[in-house]
Order: C-alpha cells, then structure tokens, then sequence
C-alpha cells in the first residue's frame, strides 16, 4: 500500500503566542513537529511525507527538516490561509503512485504508531477514519446570553483528532468540492460529501497543543510516550 501523509504546519500559533512557529516550539527539548514526523516516518505503509508551512517561514523548516535527518519527506510546500486551504496546497502534491492519504497536524506531536496503524487500515477498508476519544467532560449549548439551552447526551460523542486517512480520489473530491466550506477538519468534508467516516480509537495522550497551558501538559506527556 502506497500511503501518503500530509502534515498542516503552516498556522500562525495564534492562540500560544509565542514568536515562534508553533510547529518549531520545542517540548523536552524536541521541536513537536519532529516528534510526529519520525513516528510518521518509521510507519511502512507511509511513503512519503508532504509538510506543509507557513509562506514566509519556508527557509526555517527546510533548515530543520535537515538537521533531522527525517526520513521520507518529500515536499516542504506552502500553506494557505486556513488550515484546510494549507491541507488542499499539500494534497496537490501526492505522487501518482498514492492511494491513501493520511492527514495529521503539526500541533499533535504525541501519535503512537498504533493509531497510525489503526486509521490507514480502516481508512484502506471503509474509505475514511478518523482518531477519536470519547468525550469527558458534560458538554452545555448556551445562547448568547450564557444561559443553557441544552445538555448534550455524552453518549457516543467523540473528541476527533489527526490522524485522519482517506482514500485518495475521496479526499480530493471533499477539497475540490467544498473549498467555500468553512470546517476544521477533514473529515468534515468527507462528511458533506455523504460518505460515512469511521472514528476509531485515538488516545488522550494525542493532545493538541493550542495554548501556553497545553506546553505544561506535553511535558508531562513526552515522559510517559517514549
Ligand atoms: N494550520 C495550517 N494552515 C493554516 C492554519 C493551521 O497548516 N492556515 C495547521 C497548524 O499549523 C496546526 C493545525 O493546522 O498544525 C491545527 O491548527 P491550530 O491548532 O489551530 O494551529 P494554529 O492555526 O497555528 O493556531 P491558532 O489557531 O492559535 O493561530
Ligand atoms: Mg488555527
């Protein structure tokens, strides 16, 4: 199986705030965009890797990737404005030979191989999946005045996380079709597109680092991952 992964790492890390690339912030002294890229790297099915960065921070990246040594990338391309319109710039550049792509943000540096393995042989069988957790906490609608209008049923509601995998026509498809959509993830296209997207087991060790607290939790999570 020839599967290609695509890695969003183009956003401005709003949200954490620092001057930095968010992909580039080092977490136990490993910046978290080479944590994901070695375990994506070390997986058999995955051939090539296409990282996606911000337009301007190009030279970085590069400068990076080779100190690494990482293995299997195959295009250091730019992003776009939003996070889709980056992930659409990385799916134009899947070699011929792809039938599978996986999808998995730069901000999630803690992935197991397991779930790697997990979402492309789910994917290969239903077309697409996604990793996901089941949520924890009880989750409120409120209006705009901060008064609930419903609790929501806690019941078969899942947290999703990258990786997410698609077949390769599937995802292309949901990019081309769907472009004016707004979403936050991919599968959401796949959605609007009515194919069925299948969650499966992702990990609460697969957290997103999106503000300064998130960087006091990866610490402690980089020493129980290895
Ligand atoms: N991303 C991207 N291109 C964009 C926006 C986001 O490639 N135009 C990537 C980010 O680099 C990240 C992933 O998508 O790996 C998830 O986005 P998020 O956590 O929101 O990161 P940022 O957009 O960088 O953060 P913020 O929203 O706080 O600016
Ligand atoms: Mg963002």
């Amino acid at each position: 199986m020839f599967v290609s992964a695509v890695v969003p790492a183009a956003g401005k890390g709003k949200r954490l705030g620092l001057g930095v690339p968010k992909p580039l912030v080092e977490i136990a002294g490993v910046p978290m965009l080479i944590r994901s890229l070695r375990t994506l790297g070390a997986d058999q099915r995955i051939k090539e890797i296409i990282l996606v960065v911000d337009k301007k921070e190009l030279r970085k990246f590069s400068g990076i990737v080779l100190k690494y040594r990482l293995r299997k990338i195959k295009g250091i391309v730019a992003g776009g404005v939003r996070r889709q319109d980056s992930v659409r710039n990385g799916l134009k550049h899947l070699d011929e030979h792809s039938s599978l792509v996986l999808i998995h943000d730069a901000a999630r540096p803690f992935i197991k191989k397991e779930i790697i393995s997990r979402v492309v042989s789910t994917a290969a069988k239903y077309g697409a999946a996604a990793a996901g957790v089941e949520v924890k906490p009880t989750i409120k609608r409120v209006d705009n005045k901060n008064r609930v209008v419903q609790t929501i049923e806690r019941n078969r509601l899942f947290e999703i996380q990258t990786p997410q995998a698609f077949k390769k026509e599937l995802i292309l498809e949901a990019h081309k079709k769907f472009s004016r959509v707004d979403v936050t993830d991919d599968a959401a296209l796949v959605e609007k597109l009515g194919h069925k997207v299948k969650v499966v087991p992702g990990s609460y060790f697969n957290i997103k680092i999106t503000t300064p607290e998130d960087l006091i939790f990866a610490k402690a999570v980089s020493r129980v991952i290895e």
